[in-house]
C-alpha cells in the first residue's frame, strides 16, 4: 500500500524515517515531483527502476539539502562552486566527477565515473532531505515511458502500489526538469535545458556549448565504453574456462580463483544493485591475479533482468 503524506513535521518525518529504512518516497521538487531513495543503498537504487518499470539504469540525479553535503560526493571546480552559489537551492544539476569517497551505490551512477548532484528550492525537498541526512536519488516519479508528474495525483495515477509513500505538498512550481549541465569537461555542455535558462549559466560561467555538438555525452547511458571494464567479457556462460573470473547469479557451484555472485538467492533486485561495483571488483581482481577475461552467468530476461542484460551486453560489446 502506498502511503498518502502532508508536508507538515510528521509527515515529513514519516517520508525520511522510510527513506532512511531503504524504502521508496515520491517528494515535491520544485521542477517535478522525484522518485526518491537511499543513494548509498544499492538495492534501494534498484527498487526505483523496478517501481519505474525503466527498461535501461540511466544514471539519476542525486538530491542534497546544500551545495556543501552535495560536494562531499564529488570534485567541485571554480565553475561548479560559481554556479552552485548564484543557482542553488533551485532547478540545476550539475555532472561532476565522483570522489574516491563519495558513497554514492555504483547502480545510481549506472557504473559513471561522474555523478549529477542538485540541491532543490522546494521547502518540502529540503525539510525532507535534511531529515533524512543521506544523498537521494530521485529520477522523475513516473512510470518509464511517461511524463514527468507535477503533481500527487499524477504519482498515484502512475506507481500507486508500487512505492511506499507519496509526500503531497500540492503542484510543483517550476513543472519542467532541472538544467543538466556537464563539468566534467575543460567546456561546460549543456545536457537538458530546463528550469535554469542557458543564458542564464552562461553570465555565470561564461560559453556553455550545446548538446549536439558533443552528442556521445549527451546520452551516457547508452556509450558501450562506460559499461565495459578493461577485460573482455563473455555473456550467457555456462561456466568460466581456466583462464577467467566468474559472475555467477543464484545457486551455481562453479570453481574459479576469482568469483563473486550476483544475488545468490537469484532475486533480479539484488543482482541489479550488485551488477556495477560487482564488474569493478572482478575487473580488478582479475587483472592482478592475471586472468584473460570474465565469464558472467545467464541472468533471466524479465523485470530487471532486461536492464541487467542490457549492460552486460554493452560490457561484452566487441571494442572498438
Ligand atoms: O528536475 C529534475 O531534475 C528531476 C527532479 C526529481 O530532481 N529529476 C529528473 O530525473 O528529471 P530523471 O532521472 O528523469 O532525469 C535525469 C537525467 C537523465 O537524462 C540522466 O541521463 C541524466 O540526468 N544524468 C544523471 N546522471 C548523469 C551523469 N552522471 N552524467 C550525465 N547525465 C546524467
Ligand atoms: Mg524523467
Amino acid at each position: 500500500m502506498t502511503e498518502r503524506l502532508t508536508d507538515d513535521e510528521a509527515g515529513i518525518a514519516r517520508a525520511a524515517y522510510l527513506i532512511r529504512s531503504g524504502g521508496l518516497v515520491a517528494f515535491p521538487t520544485e521542477t517535478v515531483y522525484g522518485l526518491g531513495a537511499d543513494a548509498t543503498k544499492g538495492v534501494a537504487v534498484a527498487a526505483i527502476y523496478a517501481a519505474k518499470g525503466r527498461p535501461r539504469f540511466n544514471p539519476l540525479i542525486c538530491h542534497y539539502p546544500s551545495a556543501e553535503t552535495a560536494f562531499a560526493d564529488v570534485i567541485a571546480d571554480d565553475r561548479a562552486r560559481a554556479l552552485a552559489s548564484a543557482f542553488w537551492p533551485g532547478p540545476l544539476t550539475l555532472v561532476l566527477p565522483r570522489c574516491a569517497e563519495s558513497r554514492i551505490a555504483g547502480l545510481a551512477t549506472a557504473g559513471l565515473a561522474s555523478l549529477a548532484v542538485r540541491v532543490p528550492s522546494h521547502p518540502a525537498a529540503r525539510k525532507l532531505l535534511d531529515a533524512a541526512g543521506i544523498p537521494v536519488a530521485a529520477p522523475s516519479a513516473n512510470r518509464s515511458g511517461r511524463i514527468s508528474p507535477t503533481r500527487a495525483d499524477h504519482v498515484v495515477s502512475g506507481l500507486d502500489g508500487r512505492i511506499d509513500a507519496i509526500l503531497d505538498a500540492g503542484p510543483t512550481s517550476v513543472g519542467l526538469e532541472s538544467t543538466i549541465v556537464d563539468l566534467t569537461g575543460a567546456s561546460a555542455v549543456l545536457l537538458r535545458p530546463g528550469g535554469v535558462p542557458v543564458e542564464s549559466l552562461e553570465r555565470v560561467i561564461g560559453a556553455v556549448a550545446p548538446v549536439q555538438a558533443f552528442a556521445a555525452i549527451s546520452a551516457p547511458g547508452m556509450m558501450a565504453s562506460h559499461y565495459a571494464p578493461g577485460l573482455p567479457v563473455r555473456i550467457d556462460a555456462q561456466a568460466p574456462r581456466a583462464d577467467e573470473a566468474w559472475l555467477g547469479f543464484g545457486q551455481d557451484r562453479h570453481e574459479a580463483a576469482v568469483a563473486l555472485n550476483l544475488s545468490p538467492d537469484a532475486s533480479l533486485i539484488e543482482a541489479a544493485a550488485t551488477l556495477f561495483d560487482a564488474l569493478h571488483e572482478l575487473d580488478a581482481r582479475a587483472s592482478v591475479a592475471g586472468l584473460a577475461g570474465i565469464a558472467v552467468a545467464a541472468i533471466p530476461r524479465h523485470c530487471l533482468g532486461a536492464a541487467i542484460n542490457d549492460r552486460l551486453g554493452r560490457a561484452a560489446a566487441p571494442r572498438g
